[in-house]
């Protein structure tokens, strides 16, 4: 198994592109099996999650063909299958993207269900309950959920949660229903705005996106058309953290500042000076050591769960002490003990972890247990003193293209070892 090896304590400095948001591009791809016309996508970027989706696609029939850059073009006219198999969407929760257009579009589907994860049950109860307030027949069988619908109506959707890919499925069944669907309490994620903007793209009739009431008209069928994915905030926020983890300073371009205020908030606090333009941002820490941050997770517009392990990694080399609360994931703390390996002064009540910082973290040898706690380690990893090797990164490679060629470029010495 491939392990990444990492010469910590070097500030990080220079300039790096940030690449297409990959909790935009699933939903996008997954969307573009509602359209028999054909469809260019750009700014996909190369992961291993983005590969899932793209064999799911190709299993339900649709035809893709990918450049060498980050161009995908699907061509869904001739679907034969709604079978989502257990293989591949245990790989990937987010496989349950499928199942909105692929109900829509065909009046059947067979997702399996993804099951738990290391990061809590993680239930789609909410999926189902919006698309049967919608007319589907839903039943769970044999580990599959077998929905069945021959045409879906627009209704009024209250989520009892918010959850972004289960707002995500439902605007999706909604596009090609009959009539208005309403979804309120709908996830306000700029990933839930960018696949509503590629919809109406291709002529589905979405407003509200971004807000939490996310109104659909209903359209008899979609176009084709080019679509460029939004940058990803938290590749972004994760870049940004390991600049000030490392006392560096850093650009990043092709990014967007607007999609993580909470993120650059808590980074200045830290001590962060930070400039921002239209589509890039630097962080600064003058060389010196971070400051302790206190955070609480929720959904967007607040600080993202998806950033909560960086920040945990900040924390721990930090002056002073940090709260961090957990409260999107009930088990989102699987870092902790692999940090604590390192060094990290953190303890834990309940969803709550106390960090007190320490500016002498050191390598040891740590394992990587989901894609953001995989992440903090990289960071601690590039902070600490001594030799750091991370196991099992293939959750890494699920949402960062090529983290180590990106490290390697503002200096880190880091390595792959296959
Ligand atoms: C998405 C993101 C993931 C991020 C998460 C929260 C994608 C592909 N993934 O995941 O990176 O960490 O949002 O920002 O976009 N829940 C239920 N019932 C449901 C659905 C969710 O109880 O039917 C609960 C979950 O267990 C969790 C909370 O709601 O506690 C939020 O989950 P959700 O927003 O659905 O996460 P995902 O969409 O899976």
């Amino acid at each position: 198994m491939e392990k990444l090896i990492i010469q910590g304590n070097h500030p990080l400095n220079g300039e790096i592109k940030i690449s297409g948001a990959k909790n935009a591009a699933l939903p996008i791809l997954a969307a573009s099996l509602l359209s028999q016309s054909s469809i260019q996508i750009s700014n996909i970027p190369h992961l291993q999650d983005v590969t899932t989706i793209v064999s799911l696609l190709g299993q339900m029939g649709a035809n893709i063909t990918l450049d060498e850059r980050t161009n995908i073009e699907v061509n869904a006219s001739q679907l034969t299958s709604f079978h989502a198999p257990y293989d591949l969407v245990r790989t990937m929760r987010a496989s349950i993207l499928v199942l909105g257009p692929l109900l829509s579009r065909l009046g059947e589907a067979e997702v399996s269900l993804p099951g738990g994860c290391a990061i809590g049950t993680r239930p789609v109860d909410q999926h189902l309950k919006g698309l049967q307030a919608m007319g589907a027949e839903i039943q769970i069988e044999r580990g599959y959920i077998k929905a069945k619908a021959k045409q879906l109506r627009g209704t009024r959707i209250v989520m009892d949660i918010v959850t972004v890919t289960g707002t995500e499925n439902i605007m999706m069944a909604g596009v090609l229903a009959k009539g208005q669907t309403i979804i309120q309490n709908a996830a306000r994620e700029p990933e839930v705005e960018d696949l509503a903007n590629f919809l109406n793209t291709l002529g589905a009739k979405i407003s509200g996106a971004g807000t939490s009431t996310i109104v659909i008209d209903g359209v008899e069928k979609l176009g084709g058309g080019c679509y460029h994915v939004l940058p990803d905030r938290i590749e972004t926020g994760t870049y940004l953290a390991a600049a000030a983890i490392t006392s560096g300073k850093i650009k990043l371009k092709n990014t967007r500042p607007d999609l993580l205020k909470s993120v650059l908030v808590k980074l200045e606090e830290a001590g962060a000076e930070i400039e921002t333009g239209i589509d890039w941002i630097s962080l600064d820490m003058k060389g010196k050591r971070p400051r302790a941050v206190n955070v609480s997770t929720a959904p967007y517009p607040a600080f993202p769960t998806d950033m909560q392990a960086q920040i945990m990694a900040l924390n721990a080399v930090a002056e002073g002490s940090g709260s961090i609360t957990e409260t999107v994931f009930e088990n989102r703390f699987m870092h902790v003990q692999e940090l604590q390996r390192m060094g990290a002064n953190i303890s834990l009540k309940g969803n709550t972890a106390i960090c007190t910082g320490t500016p002498d973290l050191h390598g040891a040898p740590v394992m990587a247990t989901d894609l953001r706690a995989s992440a903090s380690l990289v960071l601690a990893g590039l902070a600490a003193k001594g030799e750091t090797v991370i196991n099992r990164i293939y959750h890494i490679d699920r949402g960062y293209e090529c983290i180590e060629e990106k490290l390697a470029q503002l200096g880190a010495r880091i390595h792959r070892l296959p």
